[in-house]
């Protein structure tokens, strides 16, 4: 792999993409970070102009529509950013041989099991997002064998606000109670850990469909309570309720946990919200010293 070439991510402005963007800085990957004005991947000649552009040794697709009750009734944009984007990059990194990462659910199962679920687990989804990563994970390794087409679920990172986990802490900093699911388990799965390893598959040559979260099985309303507690704060501010009781649109699996059958990759839930904790606190004392700075 010549060091002129960068890795090409997708999805700039959004969770994954921004900690791609971050993990590849702290690492010294060479990359570029493209945001939908620069390569909309639904759009064949954007993404053609991209790689031409930037003659990437492999491309990491961090885009997505992931608005899983919105997706119900907005089915049109929710198969075009997450069916039709990535075979569009597939097809493109098959004709220029290409390596490409891109990103599934726990959503395309189920729910049925009652041990956790590995990579050759029947998918049935319940829903128009897991019908949508399904059918891009299909057509994404019909077209790109060598494709890694990772598995993930339940974000949490300190590194922006839109997941639980930071949700649940601010509401009990601010002395509000948080309700959460207690029917429905899932593997959260901490940002920085999932892009790591992500990483190192993707630079082994690593292919096919892998499973990757952190260890661990827990009801929303379980995770809230194990963020409050190694935060030191009241964990009796999480109201468990049950998922029904939320009116979503889009019905979600009872059991969505993933296992591999490559073996307990990453660290355990605990290890991730110990360290979403710490980094809370750095950002908040590197915050403090640019405003003493200022
Ligand atoms: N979040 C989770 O808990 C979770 C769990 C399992 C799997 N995943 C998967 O992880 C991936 C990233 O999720 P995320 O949480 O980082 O999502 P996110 O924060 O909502 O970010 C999505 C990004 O995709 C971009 N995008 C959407 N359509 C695009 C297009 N046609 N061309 C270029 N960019 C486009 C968005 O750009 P704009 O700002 O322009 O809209 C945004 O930057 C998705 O594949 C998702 O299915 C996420």
């Amino acid at each position: 792999m010549p060091i002129t070439q960068p890795l090409l991510i997708t999805g700039a402005t959004g969770t994954l993409g921004r900690a791609f963007a971050k993990v590849c800085h702290i690492r010294g990957l060479h990359a570029v970070v493209l945001d939908r004005a620069a390569l909309d991947i639904a759009d064949a000649t954007s993404v053609r102009a991209a790689l031409d552009l930037h003659q990437p040794w492999a491309v990491v697709n961090a885009a997505g529509y992931v608005r899983v009750d919105d997706a119900e009734t907005d089915q049109e944009r929710c198969y075009r950013e997450n069916t039709t984007g990535p075979r569009l990059l597939a097809e493109a990194c098959a004709a220029q041989r290409l390596q490409l990462l891109t990103f599934s659910s726990d959503l395309v199962f189920e729910g049925s099991h009652h041990a956790p679920y590995q990579e050759d687990a029947v998918a049935a989804p319940l829903n128009v997002y897991g019908r949508s990563k399904l059918l891009a994970e299909q057509a994404v390794l019909a077209c790109l064998p060598t494709a890694l087409v990772v598995r993930t679920s339940a974000f949490f990172s300190a590194w922006d606000e839109h997941n639980f986990v930071h949700h649940a802490l601010a509401a009990a900093r601010r002395g509000e109670l948080f309700e959460a699911a207690d029917d429905l388990l899932i593997s959260p799965t901490y940002v920085p850990d999932l892009v790591n390893t992500s990483l190192d598959l993707l630079l082994d040559g690593a292919h096919g469909l892998w499973h990757l979260a952190n260890q661990g099985t827990y009801t929303w309303a379980e995770l809230a309570r194990l963020a409050l507690r190694l935060a030191g704060l009241d964990e009796a501010g999480v109201v468990p309720r049950p998922a029904a009781s939320f009116g979503w649109a889009a019905e979600r699996p009872r059991y969505s946990v993933l296992g591999s059958a490559h073996g307990a990759i990453l660290p355990s839930v605990e290890s991730g919200l110990r360290r979403h904790l710490e980094d809370e606190r750095l950002l908040q004392a590197e915050s403090e010293t640019a405003i003493l700075v200022e």
